[in-house]
């Protein structure tokens, strides 16, 4: 059975479609990212989930049952908003409990689960600390204990890291994937950034002007990108033209290459992805494309460099250095050739 799933969910505002003909299911348990650059509409696909938007078309369903006219309040599903909202007049242990006084629960019951939540987000010992005395993360830490407490089956996070450095980001990243394992919540989460999505994601959806692109494991999306939007947005590549002549045999930079790719036409534009890392340094008489070291970047643990062909710059990472203005020799394995359909996302 599915959590969640959105069907042939399309928003308009004042005519304008932001969101056209999502379909998507959501597993139990399953941490689920919406990916996608500034303004694809991820928000308002959270809060048509969350129930604080109402779809143009539609519906919504939570456990195989139609949600979507069911206000927030009576949805089993929390919001973690990028701003943490917490009540600044309240300290910790009253912000946690907020919801479960409003439930009436008996006091010895919402000790021991403020307790237990602040185990979970590793502040144990703040119940007395006022909200201004925390740091921005401790704050969303806070934030995501008050809405886990309620033990929703659905936790919704809208960029909830966003306002961090990038330090803390990256403890954020691995405490909150780590908590979801430990919860066993459904989290939906929203990032534009392509990175935080491949560590901590189950499934990832990459979003492009109100449309999925794609939905699948992070190995799935990095290793096979539906498009060249995806693979654009998903990580540095190099796209270039090609012409599939048969199945399994690609044209490119004026020259044919094996690939893993079939079910094109005969003679069919399209375009080639190949990833960096998948370019193989050789010497100039075992190369299947030839070039000129035109830059070299040390980018940390490898080198970045750009190299000129006749008719493309391609873009290298190899812990093989090469001088500028050295000529190389570059193979690339035919299952690191990716084929696409020359159609972008309009
Ligand atoms: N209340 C609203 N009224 C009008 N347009 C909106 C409203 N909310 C969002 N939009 C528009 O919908 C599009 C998608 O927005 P949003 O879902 O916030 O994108 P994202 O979260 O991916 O950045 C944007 O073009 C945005 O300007
Ligand atoms: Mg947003």
């Amino acid at each position: 059975m599915h959590t969640i799933e959105l069907k042939n969910i399309s928003k308009e505002y004042n005519g304008v479609t932001v969101l056209n003909d999502i379909n998507l299911y959501i597993q139990e348990n399953e941490f689920l990212t919406l990916l996608g650059p500034s303004g694809c509409g991820k928000t308002t696909t959270l809060r048509i989930i969350g129930g604080f938007e109402e779809p143009t078309k539609g519906t919504v369903l939570f456990e195989e049952k139609d949600i979507t006219d069911i206000p927030p309040y009576k949805r089993q599903i929390n919001t973690v908003f990028q701003k943490y909202a917490l009540f600044p007049h309240l300290d910790v242990y009253d912000n946690i409990a907020f919801g479960l006084k409003i439930k009436k629960l008996p006091k010895s019951e919402i000790d021991s689960k403020v307790k237990e939540m602040l185990r979970l987000v590793n502040l144990q010992g703040f119940e007395k600390r006022s909200i201004d005395s925390l740091s921005g993360g401790q704050q969303q830490r806070i934030a995501i204990a008050r809405a886990l407490v309620n033990e929703p089956k659905v936790l919704l996070l809208d960029e909830p890291l966003g306002a961090l450095d990038l330090k803390l980001r990256k403890d954020m990243q691995i405490e909150l994937k780590n908590m979801q394992k430990r919860v066993g919540i459904t989290f939906i989460y929203v990032t534009h950034d392509q990175e935080e999505a491949l560590t901590m994601s189950d499934t990832i959806v990459v979003m492009d002007k109100g449309r999925i692109q794609q939905i699948g494991t992070p190995v799935d999306i990095y290793n096979e990108p539906k498009n060249a939007f995806v693979a654009e947005f998903i990580g540095e590549s190099n796209i270039i033209d090609g012409i599939m002549h048969e199945d399994y045999l690609v044209e490119f930079s004026g020259q044919n290459f094996k690939c893993v790719d079939k079910g094109f036409r005969k003679g069919e534009n399209i375009e080639v992805v190949i990833r960096p890392e998948d370019i193989e340094i050789v010497s100039v008489a075992n190369g299947q494309l030839n070039g000129i070291v035109k830059s070299v970047t040390f980018k940390g643990v490898h080198y970045e460099m750009i190299i000129e062909s006749k008719d493309f710059e391609w873009m290298i990472h190899s812990t093989i250095m090469k001088e500028v203005g050295t000529e190389i020799g570059m193979t690339v394995l035919p299952e690191n050739i990716h084929i696409m359909k020359k159609v972008r996302a309009e």
